[in-house]
């Protein structure tokens, strides 16, 4: 037994080193679903941060309402500068409220902020174009209720009321939006 003992830890660095780990097989390598499932992810324009849209029918009809004649409303919003100011800080608040902020996820909100933007100036007749879709159609499949409605309606009068818009102004753009109400809500 004494003897036997020091001969065992001689021979004890020559055991086996454990077994590698098996070679990765074809059912643990990672699956690019996206191409499996045929899924195009489109990139954004590197210039306007855009996701670029199919090509669709433009005019300025699309903007749903006609503009106001003469100065008077573009002045009342404090021009572009402050339309923009205003329309940036209704998003801001509709994205934040949890009422219908998920509406808003996964959709291109550079894009909405310019085209909403050129919405609310060209039917205040600020001196822009409307390039985006019509209602019915950026609106389809979204969803939205008339609650949802009155959320962004609600956020637009608070960006309006921080801006220093005098009441009767808001009240005239309100009224040129509320006929959109079918368009935009689909239950
Ligand atoms: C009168 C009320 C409304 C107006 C004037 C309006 C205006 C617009 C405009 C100009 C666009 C962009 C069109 C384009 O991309 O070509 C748009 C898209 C969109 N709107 Fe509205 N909207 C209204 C109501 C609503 C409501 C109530 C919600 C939800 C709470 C909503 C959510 C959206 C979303 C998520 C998109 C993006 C759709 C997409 O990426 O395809 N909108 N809206």
């Amino acid at each position: 037994m004494s003897l036997l003992l020091p001969l065992l830890l001689a021979a004890a660095p020559l055991a086996q080193p454990p077994a590698a780990p098996p070679a990765q097989t074809d059912a643990e390598a990672p699956v690019d679903w996206d191409k499996e499932f045929g899924v195009v992810r489109k990139e954004r324009d590197p210039v306007t941060g855009e996701i670029p849209l199919d090509p669709y029918p433009q005019s300025a009809a699309n903007a749903g309402a006609r503009p106001f004649g003469g100065e008077a409303m573009a002045r009342a919003f404090g021009g572009q500068a402050g339309i923009r100011r205003i329309t940036d800080r209704t998003l801001d608040l509709s994205m934040a409220d949890p009422r219908i902020k998920a509406i808003f996820a996964e959709h291109d909100m550079v894009r909405l902020r310019r085209t909403l933007f050129e919405q609310v100036c060209y039917i205040l007749n600020a001196g822009c174009r409307y390039s985006g879709r019509d209602m019915k159609t950026a609106h389809k499949g979204l969803g939205t209720t008339r609650a949802d409605l009155n959320a962004l309606v609600e956020h637009l009068q608070e960006a309006m009321r921080e801006a220093k818009v005098s009441f009767p102004a808001q009240n005239r753009l309100l009224a040129r939006l509320a006929p959109m109400d079918r368009a935009v809500t689909e239950r």
